[in-house]
């Protein structure tokens, strides 16, 4: 059934194709979605939600679309509670810099964090006086649910916020995001989750889950690249200060006043990124076409496969737990005194495998474990073969014997 889907991808099609394994930072598209940013600009070029020619018309129609579509990925309850933005990190900063702070709020974070969730926290911490916390997890990367609520009982009244990322780039380990949500909950704190590393690999439901924020990263789902989103409860967004406002983000102005316009345009100020919307639309009709659950058990089996062959090497460790299906569909290597980026540039050059070198924008855990080479990271989205995911980790074996 994945087999069959290589086909869409223009890279997968062409001979001796490289055996791509760095998804967790960027997806292949395949061509439904590079034809609907093509389309865009030779059939459709125009802005949507101002003009009310037909180019602009069917624009708006397509943004609409998309946002429904998104909304229904993720179980929403209001299409209009879906906000594109540039990336996950700008839906992170929306919400960091977008709800109103007293100094000695309490912001919690685990200690895995991507520094999209956790730079603005240590900005805000240093602008606006926040007191931001971070909840070690268990040895082996997995959640310490019992230290978190104790996190929270020890924040006691001021705990505001806990922003959490729903599944970590740094080792693919999910965190149990609803008992968390529920533990936050109770001690009177709003949950916003970073999905970078959900939404594409498994069924995310946010009514479920209890949360009331959730960044995404539509180009980590096959959408085009420079396109996130922001979900987001609307009774909070109708509230939250828009952190860029300008164009479409008012109802009307004066020379001294103005009115706000309703989520999502409040958010979405300038010209957006129609080709991107559109591309998305159709990238998210794709994936809609897939069972989520899956894709997920597709990637966990090439994870134990890749991993099968590493985890008891001399010399190198997986960062995360040894059972890989906790791991999802990444693989990250830590090597014994070996440069992470040499091998990377290894597996690409002497095998056509590529992968992710250095610190994965986690910086923080690396520095607090004093691991100075970064880790070499695999990871696998649905279109990924047992191939593929072997040649990786066999390679990268005897990169290790021959550099160690
Ligand atoms: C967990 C996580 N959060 C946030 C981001 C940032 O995503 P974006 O590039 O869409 O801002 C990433 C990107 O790798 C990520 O893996």
């Amino acid at each position: 059934m994945f087999a069959k889907r290589r086909e869409d991808f223009p890279t997968l099609r062409a001979e001796n194709p490289p055996a791509y394994l760095d998804n967790a930072c960027m997806t292949l598209r395949p061509d439904k979605v590079i034809s609907a940013v093509d389309d865009y600009y030779r059939v459709n070029p125009s802005c949507g939600g101002r003009s009310v020619h037909r180019y602009a018309t069917r624009v708006s129609r397509q943004v609409t679309s998309c946002r429904q579509k998104t909304a229904k990925l993720v179980n929403a309850p209001l299409t209009d509670e879906i906000i594109f933005t540039r990336n996950a990190t700008h839906s992170l900063n929306q919400v960091a810099h977008g709800l109103s702070w007293q100094k000695g709020d309490i912001v919690l974070t685990s200690d895995r964090e991507h520094n999209s969730n956790l730079v603005p926290w240590l900005q805000l911490e240093k602008e606006q006086g926040i007191d931001h916390r971070v909840v070690k997890s268990n040895d082996d990367n997995t959640f310490d649910l019992e230290a978190f609520e104790a996190a929270c009982a020890d924040a006691g009244s001021r705990l505001r916020l806990v922003s959490l990322a729903h599944v970590g780039n740094l080792d693919g380990v999910a965190i149990p995001l609803k008992e968390a949500t529920k533990i936050a909950k109770d001690h009177g704190a709003l949950v916003c989750s970073d999905g970078a590393q959900s939404a594409p690999h498994m069924n995310v439901d946010v009514q479920d889950l209890g949360i009331d924020f959730m960044a995404f990263s539509l180009h980590k789902m096959l959408g085009p690249s420079g396109m996130g989103g922001l979900w987001g409860r609307m009774d909070l967004l109708k509230d939250m200060r828009s952190i860029q406002s300008g164009g479409s983000t008012v109802e009307n102005t004066t020379y001294d006043s103005l009115t706000w316009a309703k989520p999502p345009a409040k958010f979405e100020g300038g010209l957006a990124n129609y080709a991107g919307i559109i591309g998305t639309n159709a990238a998210i009709e794709y994936l809609s076409e897939m069972d989520m659950a899956e894709i997920h058990e597709k990637e966990t089996s090439l994870n134990k496969v890749m991993s099968s062959i590493i985890q008891d090497v001399d010399g190198v460790s997986i960062i995360g737990p040894r059972d890989a299906s906790l791991r999802g569909g990444i693989c990250s290597v830590l090597l014994d005194n070996i440069d992470s980026h040499d091998v990377a540039i290894l597996l690409d050059e002497a095998a056509g495998v590529m992968v992710r070198s250095g610190m994965h924008c986690v910086h923080s855990w690396f520095n607090e474990h004093q691991i100075k080479n970064g880790s070499v990271r695999a990871s696998v989205y649905f279109y990924n073969t047992e191939e593929e995911v072997r040649l990786f980790a066999e390679t990268l074996v005897e990169a290790v014997d021959v550099l160690g």
